[in-house]
């Protein structure tokens, strides 16, 4: 039987922040605050537990519908994640690549991530994937938009168009898909994240909300998956 082992690639809903900081008294900001702190310990913690590529879901295309305040406190902790982290992260062998409408951001926040992704582009250990201001659908929207264009332009055949042409136009394009989705904070939802990219993909739901997810529930999150069977449609005897 094959075992699904280590996911190459896990895909994160960082949900609960803000029920997590309001639970303690404090103003949501606090549990965004906190949990930029969760992700720099994720991210330390996925070579040496064998993944590869770690996307994380930081701002939806939704959250701009977030009060004001909300939202210019979290673009500030994407400048200050940034700022602080890209030396570590470069030396630390990580590519950096962000995801989503990127023209919606603030223009000195555009250049930051265009220059960590400069910065980090010929490193490999581990992939980190930023999804900001992203919403899938309007991710596939994009794809097809820009796979018609090149049918119209005569550069591609409709017929051309298969599901790797649809992939690789993608944001995401020329990555693996998520082997495995979690989502903290105990909601059941997909809510608009890398629709295309999860079709095979294993899912888990955890209870605690991001700020109280520790590298220690990522290991046994892991371990878990590692446990399950992924039969891609077949039937086991056939692995
Ligand atoms: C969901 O919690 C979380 C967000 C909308 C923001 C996620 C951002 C971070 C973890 C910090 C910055 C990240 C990086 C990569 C530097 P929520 O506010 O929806 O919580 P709630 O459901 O309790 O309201």
């Amino acid at each position: 039987m094959t075992r699904a082992k280590t996911p190459a690639h896990v895909a994160i809903i960082m949900d609960g922040n803000g029920r997590w900081a309001q639970n303690r008294g404090r103003p949501r900001t606090f549990g965004h605050q906190r949990g930029v702190e969760r992700v720099r310990e994720i991210v330390r913690a996925c070579p040496d537990l064998g993944v590869s590529t770690l996307t994380l879901f930081a701002f939806s295309s939704e959250n701009w519908k977030r009060p004001g305040y909300e939202v210019s406190v979290l673009m500030q902790l994407f400048r200050r994640y940034i700022v602080r982290e890209v030396d570590e992260l470069d030396s630390m062998d990580v590519r950096v690549r962000f995801i989503g409408n990127r023209a919606r951001l603030p223009r000195d926040l555009q250049r930051l991530m265009g220059q960590m992704e400069e910065r980090t582009a010929q490193n490999a250990r581990l992939t980190l994937q930023i999804a900001v201001s992203y919403g899938s659908r309007d991710e596939i929207t994009q794809a097809v938009q820009s796979l018609a264009q090149q049918a119209a332009d005569g550069q591609i055949a409709a017929q051309d168009i298969d599901e790797e042409a649809i992939s690789g136009a993608l944001f995401s394009g020329g990555l693996p898909d998520p082997d495995l989705v979690i989502r903290t904070s105990g909601e059941m939802r997909i809510s608009n994240f890398l629709l295309w990219q999860i079709a095979y993909a294993e899912f888990t739901f955890v209870e605690e909300c991001w700020p109280d997810f520790s590298p220690e529930l990522f290991a046994q999150v892991l371990a878990s998956y590692g446990t399950r069977e992924r039969r891609f449609g077949k039937i086991s005897a056939q692995l």
